[in-house]
């Protein structure tokens, strides 16, 4: 949640004496926000809590499944909420070299872990040869917004204390604990042939005013197939139960659960703010699980 400086409630203001207060620092003004995980452009670190019950209980009313995938895994932000599921097979993939080869060595405690992170390493970072865990942790963790290598973060903090590094550091080893029963891959969702498997899809949206667009290159961004991506899920769907978050489906796909949300406070000052005002823009978007027409019952919630 964001709160406005000029408004802090008791809370907050308890809770900014307890710690050194997490800021953002935009356009003037400061917001409040709450520590929650490995920065993430696109990622679900706030959300995945509330989405990792839905999970749970579409995965225990569906005996005949065995086993839990998530093919566009990211900063884990929902899938360190679904480790604890009662399977030993639990497989996180995602397309991203880096990030995968650091999930990794975080998981079996062989990364090595920064201290500080300077510009200048920063920028070296981005030169070496992938696949790379230091890369990701600095493409990722040190860049504004969790936008890989998008710009040196620790540059917007007009002055304030906010240390990326540390940050980052904090959400891995709070992390690593519970994805030691994880299996991670590294492939192009195409590539993946998953028979009876729970399937979480967190895809690049397709429909947002400010799409987002990701690389694993640090020179060009890659487009995303919205339609083959649908067509891939109806695939999978006749053999797994396949669930997908995004804002609107194709008229086969049913909408088994949705919240609103407010846009997170890592997004980046462009996708934030409207052109014409230096306001955070209010708009929210609504968060929707969704499944093919065919599995709607099994994906039914009990509330
Ligand atoms: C919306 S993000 C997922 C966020 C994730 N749920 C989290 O909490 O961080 C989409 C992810 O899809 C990955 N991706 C994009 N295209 C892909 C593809 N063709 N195959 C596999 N992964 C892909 C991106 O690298 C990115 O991590």
């Amino acid at each position: 949640m964001l709160q406005k400086n000029a408004t802090l409630t008791r809370n907050a203001q308890n809770r900014s004496k307890m710690k050194r207060p997490n800021i953002a620092v935009t356009q003037g003004e400061i917001y409040y926000r709450e520590i929650v995980g490995m920065k993430y452009l696109g990622g679900k670190q706030r959300l995945g809590k509330h989405l990792a019950p839905v999970l749970h209980e579409i995965w225990e009313n569906n005996e005949d499944l065995n086993g839990y995938l998530e093919p566009f895994c990211g900063s884990l932000g929902v899938l360190k909420n679904m480790t604890d599921i009662d399977t030993k097979n639990i497989q996180a993939n995602d397309y991203h070299a880096d990030l995968i080869q650091m999930w990794k060595e975080v998981k079996v405690g062989t990364f090595k872990y920064p201290t500080s992170i300077s510009e200048k390493e920063y920028l070296e970072a981005k030169q070496m040869k992938s696949p790379n865990a230091h890369k990701a942790f600095v493409g990722f963790g040190m860049s504004f917004g969790g936008r890989y290598f998008g710009a040196y973060s620790q540059k917007y903090l007009n002055g304030k204390k906010e240390d990326f590094c540390k940050e980052m550091v904090n959400s891995l080893t709070r992390t690593a604990p519970k994805i030691q029963n994880v299996k991670f891959t590294n492939k192009d969702y195409r590539k993946l042939t998953p028979k009876k498997k729970l399937i979480y899809c967190d895809p690049p949206y397709a429909y947002n005013k400010y799409p987002i667009k990701y690389r694993r290159e640090v020179k060009k961004y890659d487009t995303f197939d919205n339609e083959e991506f649908w067509e891939v899920m109806r695939k999978w769907s006749k053999n797994n139960l396949v669930v997908v978050s995004e804002t609107t489906a194709p008229d086969d796909f049913v909408e088994v659960w949705n919240q609103k949300r407010y846009r997170s406070a890592a997004q980046s000052a462009k996708t934030r703010f409207s052109e014409k005002s230096d306001k955070p823009s209010e708009t929210h978007t609504v968060e929707k699980l969704f499944v093919h027409k065919s599995n709607a019952k099994r994906a039914q919630l009990d509330n």
